[in-house]
């Protein structure tokens, strides 16, 4: 149900029109305006990427190359220099902005906190002067993890104004995966908090960077500045560990950004791909800067009475780009939720709407759904007619989940801009422009000037309209990630071997399955690789396996995903047992908690299947899509003529 099929596609004939009203008062107010826009950007991308960098951006100093392009490494605006923070936060303090709320935080449990751009810039020269003080320097790593509260952005906005590269890591991972990403980034300090609440309970979070950090396991680590946030007892490690609030009083206000070079380091996000551990996606100042202030501005038709909310975390780049440094490059007003739908607070983000006025709201497909059967007297029972623009990101949107966004939520009277993206991409690369670009439920529509994105073969040939293909980008874009952290090579084989460069140009190689119909118009299909999408968190199959196997129970394990009615997709894992081990229950439930502590919350399986094997091809390779089949509980159908013991099939279905 979740997932668009071929048939609902081919079907959707449904096309809504922004209203006159909307589309006079837009950034981008018609269709012509968006065609114009985006064949100039074709026919001459870096001039028209240069043009919108004078324009959109403050330079201490002016590039002298827009583009340096060494497939497939690229270099923009090469030798400007800028700083993120400074384009966030000091441009505004000379202009009438300086009072205006540039920071709305919604917290729980009943906390809320509002902060002015003078504000919010006093309090991010502080933090950036008490990362100095614990000897964080210009081209140091910091690892942050924190919960949902405005010193996550400020922590964030501080490593990037003393040009200290910073890595979040979501809270809902595990101490083992917060380990992982410190060693690859050699992190040199962590921000973290005492705890943060998470669906009515209390995560631990300085608890955890204990557990990451003992027997010196992450040992370039040095500092942990620690930000008092439930108050719960937690214990500090002399020397290494140092509260925010007793740091704050001593430091000075009063700390110039560093003029940074365009393509300096400004963070590294780590995400799951089909093979290995999770990639340290690299995103560099001046393009990613420019990127999502531009893409902000036009997809969301930032107006300054905007109140905007973006419901991500910032441990995603979903936060980074589109809570944090898109709306504050804008001068914009950005809300921060710390809260999480969850059935014992069924109108939550209506209540937060209805409070705040909220004007944009960008949100995930999973949420969608799990409000969906909570229930219409929810959102009906609050006031929603502040929005004006509603947007989708993460996976791909049900044409039913649409149709009630729009109704329910959107009073038929809000454009819904279904944007897709990827941590690589750094911002929005497929949208509507919303009052120029007419919508079509199910469909990200079309490229966003500038993205030259297309739906290819293999051989990088163009498919024809309505026929499935992958996802590819034709030419770089300032916000396109740079290299994976530490590992070229790899991203070079991850994004441009799969699809050779023609004629030696090189094609950007998403991962996504895609179709483009006949007005042009882009259908995500969701992801051709061992890539799953779990609630708009992406998992590699990979990684859970591994995780399942450090277990001493698990000879063998096999992830796949299965369609979920509000999550997208399922994690169900195959395991076959060491010879000792008999299948239980109980087992079940234990390794379900193994890999919760391996990875995370987000990567617990839904399912766990005993087997006696798993089906494998006469080379040893286990056969994916037969278990998909069987996880989903379709048809086995397909050629399985290269499985190698036929019975193994007859009893994992016997078994289902
Ligand atoms: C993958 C990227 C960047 C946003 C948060 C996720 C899927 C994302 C859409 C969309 C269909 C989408 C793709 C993509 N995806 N947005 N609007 N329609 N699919 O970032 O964790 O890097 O995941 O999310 O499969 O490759 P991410």
């Amino acid at each position: 149900m979740s997932q668009p099929t071929i048939e609902s596609i081919l079907h959707e004939e449904r096309l809504f029109e922004p209203s006159a009203e909307f589309s006079q008062a837009a950034r981008v107010k018609s269709l012509d305006e968006y065609k114009q826009l985006y064949e100039k950007a074709k026919a001459n991308p870096e001039a028209f990427w240069a043009e919108l960098a004078e324009k959109e951006l403050h330079w201490f100093q002016k590039w002298d190359t827009v583009l340096d392009w060494q497939p497939p490494f690229a270099k923009w605006f090469v030798n400007g220099k800028t700083n993120i923070s400074y384009n966030c936060l000091d441009r505004h303090l000379t202009t009438w902005r300086k009072n205006k709320a540039a920071l709305i935080w919604e917290g729980e449990p009943g906390d809320s906190r509002t902060l002015t751009y003078a504000q919010l810039h006093r309090e991010v020269c502080q933090f950036a002067n008490a990362l100095k003080s614990l000897g964080v320097q210009k081209g140091d790593r910091v690892g942050i993890y924190m919960p949902m509260i405005p010193e996550a952005a400020i922590a964030m906005l501080a490593c990037a104004r003393i040009g200290a590269a910073h890595s979040v890591v979501f809270g809902g991972f595990s101490a083992e995966a917060l380990r992982d990403r410190l060693v690859d980034a050699e992190a040199k300090a962590v921000i973290t908090a005492d705890g943060g609440w998470r669906k009515d309970a209390i995560v631990p979070l300085k608890d955890q960077v204990d557990k990451a950090l003992a027997d010196n396991s992450a040992p370039s680590v040095q500092k942990v500045l620690v930000v008092k946030r439930t108050g719960q007892e937690v214990a500090m490690q002399a020397e290494r560990d140092v509260w925010w609030h007793e740091l704050q009083p001593k430091m000075s206000a009063d700390c110039p950004a560093e003029p940074m070079d365009s393509e300096d380091l400004l963070f590294i996000l780590y995400t799951s791909g089909s093979t290995g551990k999770p990639k340290g996606v690299v995103h560099t100042t001046a393009g990613y800067n420019l990127y999502t202030h531009i893409t902000t501005q036009w997809i969301f038709d930032l107006q300054d009475t905007d109140v905007y909310w973006c419901t991500a975390d910032v441990g995603w780049i979903t936060g980074h780009s589109y809570i944090v440094y898109g709306p504050l490059s804008n001068g914009a007003t950005t809300l921060m939720y710390e809260g999480a739908p969850r059935a014992s607070n069924p109108g939550c983000f209506w209540d937060v709407i209805e409070k705040y006025g909220v004007t944009v709201f960008y949100t995930a497909p999973t949420a969608i759904r799990a409000f969906i059967k909570m229930g219409d007297e929810h959102p009906n029972s609050r006031n929603l007619s502040s929005l004006r623009l509603l947007g989708t990101v993460g996976e791909p949107i049900n044409p039913e989940a649409w149709m009630w966004y729009h109704t329910v939520i959107g009073g038929e009277r809000c454009p819904i801009v279904d944007t897709w993206w990827q941590t690589e991409t750094g911002g929005i690369m497929i949208t509507a422009l919303p009052g120029a670009i007419a919508t079509k439920p199910g469909s990200a529509t079309l490229p966003f000037p500038g993205i030259l994105a297309d739906v290819v073969d293999l051989d990088g040939n163009t498919v024809g309209n309505n026929e499935g293909g992958y996802l590819a980008v034709r030419y770089p874009w300032p916000g396109m990630m740079r290299t994976v952290y530490g590992d070229p090579d790899r991203f070079r084989r991850t994004y441009w071997e799969h699809i050779p460069p023609v004629d030696g140009k090189y094609i950007y190689f998403a991962g996504d399955g895609a179709r483009c119909d006949e007005d042009g118009y882009f259908w995500v299909m969701g992801r051709v690789d061992d890539v799953i999408n779990v609630a708009g968190h992406r998992l590699g199959t990979m990684e859970i396996e591994s995780a399942l196997v450090s277990h001493p129970a698990v000879a063998e394990a096999a992830v796949v995903g299965k369609p979920d009615e509000v999550k997208g997709q399922d994690i169900v894992a195959f395991v076959t047992l060491e010879g000792s081990q008999t299948p239980s229950e109980a087992l079940a439930k234990e390794l379900k908690q193994h890999v919760v502590s391996e990875i995370g919350a987000i990567a617990r399986p839904g399912e766990i299947r005993f087997a006696d094997a798993l089906p494998k091809t006469r080379s040893g390779k286990i056969m994916r899509r037969l278990l998909r089949s069987l996880a989903s509980g379709e048809e086995v159908s397909g050629d399985t003529s290269t499985l190698e013991d036929r019975s193994v099939l007859e009893k994992l279905r016997e078994g289902s």
